[in-house]
């Protein structure tokens, strides 16, 4: 039987970084409010396109792994912040690894990453591919409207990627389940798409907006849902397992979420202090972070789940293999950012706040 591990993992984070403090330059805003009800004191401003800072995360995972974009026989990239949707950016991150290979974005907003995973371990499980490279990828900076205080202080971007690789051993994907509830679309949106009138400025005024508290609410359900149902189908007990890396969204609905599925706190891996919430580049970010840490350890399961728009839900059980360091290490780098987060955004600060 062929399973699908993880061989190789890479983030990348741009360098210019927006402290809470920051924030309050030009929202009514402060760190007292932010920090105890979301967990985030800062997050990371993206110089770069979506593809750039993906392309980036994606080199140091094949470095990990020991393996060349030549190697790969898919790539996955979920983003809801493209640089381009026509063509896909995976395109992009296969002509900068120097792949030749299937290619494509996926769209399942915050759960996407783990949505890309499943279907890739699915790939490999069945024979189709042997080598495939899944990304999370963000530059959900573009959508704010850095006048709402409310979303402006809740998002970051960045990278994340692994590599996928198949093997006879009984570790990676144990198992995953996905879902989508669309009576929740309207309470998570950011009305960018063909539904905008060409012709209308005020069309062209899309941002993230959503109802904060039923959102909160229905994560925790969501995401608890699946997880029990993931662990039922990999006949696996609650016990069992010894990491869990959910989605950061907030650090209170991961409190939350392990509370009501009687899992030990100090079993939940939140790193939403540095970054904010970066949807899709959250969990791969969360793993390359827990591994540095030594937080993910050889043959431990880990439980890992996701909530988003749309409304997405995703959970996947991990039995991670023996390497927990990469093979190599990465000389992929972005090019260099000669400004500040609160300078990278003052522009865009500039336009909404003054409107
Ligand atoms: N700074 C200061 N005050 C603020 C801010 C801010 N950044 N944002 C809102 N407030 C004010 C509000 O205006 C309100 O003031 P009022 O009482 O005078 O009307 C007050 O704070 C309380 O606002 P609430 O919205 O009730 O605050 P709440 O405690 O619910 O926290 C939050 C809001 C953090 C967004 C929370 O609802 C949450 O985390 N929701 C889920 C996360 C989420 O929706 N993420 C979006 C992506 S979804 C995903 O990734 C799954």
């Amino acid at each position: 039987m062929q399973y699908a591990t993880i061989t190789g993992w890479g983030k990348c984070l741009p360098p210019a970084v927006l402290t809470n403090h920051d924030l309050a330059t030009f929202i009514e805003t402060s760190d007292e409010w932010i920090k105890p009800r979301t967990g985030i004191s800062q997050r990371h401003i993206s110089h770069v396109d979506t593809s750039a800072l993906a392309s980036v995360a994606a080199q140091r995972a094949l470095d990990a792994a020991g393996l060349t974009g030549a190697d790969l026989d898919m790539i996955i990239l979920a983003t809801a912040s493209p640089d381009t949707l026509i063509p896909n950016i995976a395109s992009t991150v296969q002509a900068n690894v120097g792949a030749h290979c299937a290619a494509f974005d996926i769209n399942a907003a915050c759960s996407g990453f783990l949505y890309g995973l499943g279907l890739a371990s699915s790939q490999i499980r069945s024979g189709q591919c042997q080598k495939v490279l899944v990304i999370g990828a963000e530059r959900l900076s573009f959508y704010l409207d850095w006048s709402r205080r409310e979303t402006a202080v809740l998002f970051g971007d960045g990278a994340g990627a692994v590599i996928l690789e198949a093997t006879d051993k009984a570790e990676g994907v144990l198992g995953y389940e996905l879902n989508n509830d669309p009576a929740g679309r309207e309470i998570l949106k950011a009305g960018f798409g063909t539904a905008m009138d060409r012709f209308d400025a005020a069309s062209l005024d899309f941002y993230i907006q959503f109802d904060g508290q039923e959102i909160f609410k229905r994560a925790i359900t969501g995401m608890g849902k699946l997880s029990k149902q993931v662990l039922a189908k990999c006949q696996l007990d609650k016990d069992d397992v010894d990491l869990v890396i959910p989605h950061q969204a907030n650090e209170r609905i991961i409190d939350t979420l392990v509370s009501r599925m009687k899992i030990d706190k100090d079993k939940a891996f939140v790193n939403i202090a540095n970054y904010g919430n970066t949807s899709a580049a959250t969990i791969p970010i969360a793993i390359c972070d827990a591994l540095e840490q030594g937080r993910i350890q050889p043959g431990q399961t880990i439980l890992s789940c996701a909530f988003g728009a749309g409304l997405t839900s995703a959970a996947a059980v991990i039995k991670w293999g023996s390497r927990v360091t990469p093979l190599k290490t990465s000389q992929a780098q972005l090019p260099p950012c000669d400004k500040t987060g609160l300078e990278l955004v003052k522009r865009a600060a500039d336009y909404f706040c003054k409107r």
